[in-house]
């Protein structure tokens, strides 16, 4: 069987790569992935010359891209490739809508003119907006309140426009805050982890008392692939963590994780537009299928400091240049 996986550079697609290639022997694997600031080879540097692995480089909006990776045919499509960070959606919406929705439009015409057996749209929480009280469920209306939010929502809907209108084999899968290794440091636990280690503050945004789930990435990628093989088409399934925190709650196991203190370490700044305040998701449907999260969160937390710290050449060459820019700009609006 051979895949495409688009975006597998990135921090969940590396991981979603990375586990196939182990535990399926059976698949092969071509990553289409644009290299954009959080694509990163280094991300896949231990598989990179394994047989069953080929890497594209290319935009899922170009369609003659996608064409060229999915080559004499795929089994299957998973999508990854997406800009992810609400902050830099706020600072500049367009490439989001761009990637988000018709990069996906151009994967699911491809689907549909090659007739792909499965394709897989990795989706998020933050579709259903804010949650005052109680859980998400699929069938809960969108209600996206940031841009990122808003392509994401976007695209799904396409997604499940073409399983109604064409048939299309689809599945969503909609993910909670993921963390882990190798994830880009302009998201809160590697931010904070690796200021810490540079004994810099730690911008907590507003009160601190915003309430994430958090999934760890290895958990969020074993339940990509279950969905993949076990999902039934035209559903959305719910992947979460069951680990809701504030994010002070996050930060004072972070802060005290790389033995520094609140008091000298966390520096309160001016809130995020529109800050969504909770997401909570119920994963029942995900766990009737069969799924459900391994990883501890305080032990899932532990080993992710412990990576950063043991693994400074991976993050210490990503925070200059393009990164730097981004935060002047980002603290430049605030
Ligand atoms: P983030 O990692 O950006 O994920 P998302 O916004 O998609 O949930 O942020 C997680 C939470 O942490 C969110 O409530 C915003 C907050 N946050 C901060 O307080 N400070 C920061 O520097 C960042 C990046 C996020």
């Amino acid at each position: 069987m051979r895949w495409l996986v688009t975006g597998g550079l990135g921090f969940i697609g590396s991981q979603f790569i990375r586990l196939v290639l182990r535990e399926r022997a059976e698949v092969s694997v071509v990553n289409l992935d644009a290299m954009t600031y959080a694509g990163n080879p280094a991300n896949l540097r231990d598989v990179e010359h394994d047989p069953r692995y080929r890497f594209h480089k290319g935009d899922i909006c170009d369609a003659g891209a996608v064409a060229e990776a999915i080559g004499p045919g795929v089994d299957a499509i998973v999508n990854f490739a997406a800009e992810t960070h609400v902050d830099r959606s706020i600072l500049d919406p367009k490439d989001f809508l761009h990637t988000d929705i018709l990069g996906t439009h151009v994967l699911l015409e491809a689907q549909r003119e090659r007739g792909v057996r499965r394709y897989l749209q990795v989706s998020t929480d933050e579709v259903y907006g804010d949650v005052a009280a109680g859980d998400s469920t699929e069938s809960d209306p969108l209600r996206p309140r940031s841009p990122y939010a808003a392509s994401k929502a976007g695209a799904d809907l396409q997604v499940l426009a073409y399983h109604v209108t064409y048939g299309a084999p689809v599945l969503i899968t909609r993910g909670s805050n993921t963390y882990g290794p190798r994830q880009y440091p302009e998201k809160i636990v590697p931010l904070f982890v690796t200021n810490l280690i540079d004994n810099q503050p730690v911008p907590v945004y507003g009160d601190g008392e915003q309430i994430r789930d958090w999934l760890h990435v290895e958990d969020h990628a074993r339940a990509i692939l279950h969905v993949l093989e076990r999902g039934k088409t035209g559903n959305v399934y719910n992947v979460g963590g069951a680990n809701p925190r504030t994010n002070l709650e996050l930060t004072r196991l972070l802060v005290e994780g790389c033995g520094r203190s609140m008091e000298t370490h966390v520096e309160h700044v001016t809130d995020r537009l529109g800050h969504d305040r909770r997401y909570a998701l119920d994963t029942a449907k995900l766990r009737a299928l069969g799924w459900s999260p391994r990883v501890p969160f305080d032990e899932g937390l532990r080993s992710t400091v412990a990576w950063y710290r043991a693994n400074e050449s991976w993050w210490r060459p990503l925070k200059t240049g393009e990164y730097l820019e981004y935060y002047k700009r980002q603290y430049a609006q605030r």
